[in-house]
């Protein structure tokens, strides 16, 4: 038997019902927000993730999907949205004319070559949003504010932001000295990757998911003591912000995110202090490191997974449907004729309907009623229709009535 991949999942059911609720509502909230859609594709030169996330990331080192077709171009599974909506951005030269910022959202599948564990998979979707042009904290604050209601608009009433600033590349240089100056008598306490990330990338090392719990990276010095004086007011005004906007956060001086496009704001969101349930951040230099010009851009992406997970872990109810409005059963050859444009008739109308396609009896095609949960079922009947009506039953209640053929659609529709 072929069976699916590890880390990869089929969706269907009630499961991919409750996944077309949570896009309404992520889609309909960022309608507001005014941000529109995006798809970009599966795959994306190599070059595109590893120049834009980073060569010394986790990501690129270790969780690409890369491959050479058959052509022999070095092609990479997208691990994550951000790289491929700044190349959108770049090649479709968006910056060209901008009197208003560039804001679009996606929600699309990722593959990261992860052990796979609850909320952790290889292939897996985000819902994300990303926003160009506007380096004035006013977006900062839309895009968390976005990323924030969008959980509570999904009934996670309880998500807390968590905050930081990773400041301007000058407060950074300075903290990255002070990391190597910190950590580099204590570096062979410390894990192989953690060794290496040293001299290359010493935030990363704040970041490692072997080391986390030990106490030389727990009394590191952090990021928010070395921003200077414009990185540190600006994000104060963030906060200001936030607090207008009733937006439940905490600044977490230990965040420092695992993708190396960040500067100034990062964020996480949480639900009961657990793992991050989405996460963002500004990145003001991605769009000219991957040849455009220096524009900025800030944005988020939600683990649309864990999310769904948390919803169902915490009891919020996601309302499935799984009932059918009208079940059509026949016997005869007149019958069925009538069956096919009736059951396309309500279904143009908007009203599910369903009918006979296996050749069933009466007495099965009953069942079926019962199995659909129909609400409403018209036993076709050949003096019925010589006279243009059927009987509609209600499933329930099971009075009936005599319905013209020409009504039969105003009639459901009244008693829907
Ligand atoms: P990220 O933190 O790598 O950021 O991923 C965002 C979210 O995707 C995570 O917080 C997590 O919930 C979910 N996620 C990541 N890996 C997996 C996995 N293997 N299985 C299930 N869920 C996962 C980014 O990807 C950035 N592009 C976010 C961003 C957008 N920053 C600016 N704009």
């Amino acid at each position: 038997m072929i069976t699916k991949q590890k880390g990869t999942y089929d969706i269907y059911g009630d499961e991919a019902k409750k996944r077309a609720y949570v896009n309404d509502i992520l889609a309909t909230l960022c309608e507001k927000y005014n941000y529109n859609y995006i798809e970009t594709p599966v795959f994306e030169a190599s070059e595109l993730f590893h120049r834009g996330v980073g060569e010394t990331t986790d990501m690129v080192q270790k969780e690409t999907y890369d491959f050479k077709d058959r052509g022999e171009r070095a092609l990479t599974l997208r691990p994550e949205g951000t790289a491929s909506v700044v190349r959108w951005f770049i090649e479709n030269k968006l910056y060209g004319n901008m009197s208003d910022p560039v804001k679009v959202f996606y929600n699309a599948k990722m593959y990261r070559y992860e052990r796979p564990q609850s909320g952790r998979n290889r292939e897996f979707t985000q819902w994300g949003f990303e926003c160009f042009g506007s380096d004035d904290v006013m977006s900062d604050a839309e895009v968390i504010s976005l990323a924030y209601n969008a959980y509570r608009f999904l009934g996670l009433d309880d998500v807390k932001v968590k905050l930081n600033s990773l400041g301007d590349t000058a407060s950074r240089m300075k903290y990255r000295e002070s990391l190597i100056a910190y950590f580099e008598p204590h570096i062979h306490e410390l894990c192989e990757d953690c060794q290496e990330r040293l001299k290359k990338n010493p935030l990363r090392i704040l970041d490692c998911k072997v080391d986390a719990e030990k106490d030389i990276i727990k009394k590191a010095p952090v990021i928010l003591d070395y921003l200077n004086e414009e990185s540190a007011s600006r994000f104060k005004k963030l906060q200001e912000l936030l607090d207008l906007m009733d937006i439940n956060y905490e600044v977490d001086d230990r965040l420092v995110r695992g993708l190396d496009y960040y500067n100034h704001t990062v964020f996480e969101i949480t639900l009961n202090d657990s793992y991050a349930l989405g996460g963002g951040g500004r990145y003001n230099d991605l769009v000219e490191t991957l040849g455009g010009p220096s524009i900025s851009g800030i944005g988020f992406a939600m683990g649309y997974d864990r999310t769904l997970l948390a919803i169902e872990e915490n009891g919020v109810n996601i309302p499935i449907n799984n009932s059918i409005d009208v079940y059509i059963l026949y016997v005869s050859d007149t019958e069925k004729e009538t069956a096919a444009y009736l059951t396309q008739d309500l279904r143009l109308n908007g009203i599910i309907a369903e009918t006979d396609m296996l050749g069933k009896s009466l007495k099965s095609q009953f069942k079926s009623v019962d199995r659909f949960q129909a609400k409403y079922y018209i036993v076709l009947n050949d003096d019925d229709l010589k006279n243009n009506e059927v009987v509609v039953k209600d499933n329930k209640t099971k009075e009936e009535e005599h319905v013209k053929i020409n009504d039969l659609v105003d009639y459901i529709d009244m008693h829907m």
